[in-house]
This record gives structure tokens, C-alpha cells and sequence, in this order.
């Protein structure tokens, strides 16, 4: 019988093996791939995460609804700088019926939460509007990537890579790459005041 693509990712995961797993390249429609991940990144796109992350003198990322964790494994071993897993409803993620984790999560609840400035923001196929900018005005850090489907992807994300509402005129499109062929887009943004030099 064919081995489950959750399976085999975890044994890659004990194995250290994170190459393979992005080599695996599975549609992240079909069902058991979208419960590891909404995007599955190229080389490329974790090379540009990287070079974002230099550019702007991150030490790392602050992942907001990480959800298992894996895409935040891959780029803390892709770049070997920190990685902050943020996650609500512990009961659910410490729960029989749930799948693994692949870093460990930290809880939000009642908002007690300090972000890191030295950490990128993250926000992969998010879906709340109001937690992001909540998350967004308790954040003085300078770089955010928003990471969901552009035009044409056939779903929705709210903040959308590219109209994500900021309630401030303080944060400016630096930069893009779309995942892989995928519609879905890599979207960087940056603190206004960061373009004073
Ligand atoms: C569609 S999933 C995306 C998971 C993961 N980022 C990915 O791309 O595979 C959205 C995640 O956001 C989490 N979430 C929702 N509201 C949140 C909040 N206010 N703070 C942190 N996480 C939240 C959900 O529990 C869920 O795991």
C-alpha cells in the first residue's frame, strides 16, 4: 500500500531530511497535503525569504497562525536563523486528532503576546482580519510577509497579499514572488520610515 504523504513528511522531519521534503512537491489541493501546508515553497522562494530576512537585519520570523509548523521548520532550516510559531486553541493542538507538530507552538489567548522586533511577521493563508492588525500594532519591527493567493488562485485570505488593509499608511510593498506557478504569492512589506535613509 501506498505510504501516507504525512507519513513519509514526518519520517523526513526525524531524518533532518527538509530538501526532500520540499522535493516532494505534492498539489497542495489534495487534502492530506493542505493539513502539513497551504503553500508548498520552491528553493527560490525560501532563498528570497532569506534574502529578505539579511536585507532587513531580521535575526528570524514571528509565524502568526502556523498552524502544524512545517513551513516554519523548513525556513528555520533553510536559514538557520529563529523561528516563533504562534497558534490559539491549545486544546485543539495538544489533541489526539490532531497532526504533529513540527515546532513547538506558542498559545495566544487574551492577547499575551510580546513579538519580537528583530523578527520578520508572518502571516501564511491567515484568515482574520482584525487579529492581523491587532497583531500588526503591537509589532515594531520593520518587515512583514504576507504569504496567500493573488488574483485568478480561487481562494481567499484576508489580509490578500496584495490588498491587505493595513490601517496605517505606515507599511509599503517592497517586494513579491509568487510560489512556484501556483498563484499563490510571497508579499513583502516594509515600514515606511524604513525607506529614509
Ligand atoms: C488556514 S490555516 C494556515 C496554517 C499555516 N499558516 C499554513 O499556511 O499551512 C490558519 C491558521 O491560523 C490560526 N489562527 C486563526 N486565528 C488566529 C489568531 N488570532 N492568532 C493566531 N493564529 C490564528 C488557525 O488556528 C489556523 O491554524
Amino acid at each position: 500500500m501506498e505510504k501516507s504523504l504525512i507519513k513519509e513528511v514526518i519520517e523526513l522531519y526525524k531524518e533532518n531530511k527538509w530538501m526532500d521534503i520540499i522535493d516532494k512537491n505534492p498539489n497542495v489541493t489534495n487534502e492530506e497535503a493542505r493539513k502539513l501546508l497551504w503553500v508548498w515553497p520552491s528553493f527560490k522562494n525560501l532563498e528570497f525569504i532569506k534574502e529578505k530576512l539579511n536585507e532587513f537585519n531580521m535575526n528570524g520570523i514571528s509565524s502568526i497562525g502556523c498552524g502544524c509548523g512545517l513551513l516554519e521548520w523548513i525556513i528555520s532550516k533553510s536559514t538557520r536563523l529563529e523561528v516563533i510559531g504562534y497558534e490559539i486553541n491549545e486544546i485543539w493542538w495538544t489533541s489526539k486528532y490532531c497532526i504533529p507538530q513540527f515546532i513547538n507552538l506558542t498559545y495566544v489567548e487574551n492577547n499575551n503576546y510580546i513579538l519580537k522586533s528583530n523578527l520578520a511577521l508572518v502571516f501564511c493563508y491567515f484568515n482574520d482580519s482584525e487579529a492581523f492588525n491587532d497583531y500588526v500594532n503591537n509589532y515594531e519591527g520593520n518587515l512583514i510577509f504576507i504569504i496567500g493567493p493573488g488574483e485568478g488562485r480561487g481562494t481567499h485570505t484576508d489580509p490578500s497579499p496584495f490588498k491587505p488593509n493595513f490601517q496605517t499608511n505606515n507599511w509599503v510593498l517592497n517586494d513579491y514572488q509568487e510560489i512556484k506557478t501556483t498563484k499563490d504569492f510571497i508579499a513583502v512589506y516594509i515600514r515606511y520610515n524604513n525607506l529614509i535613509c
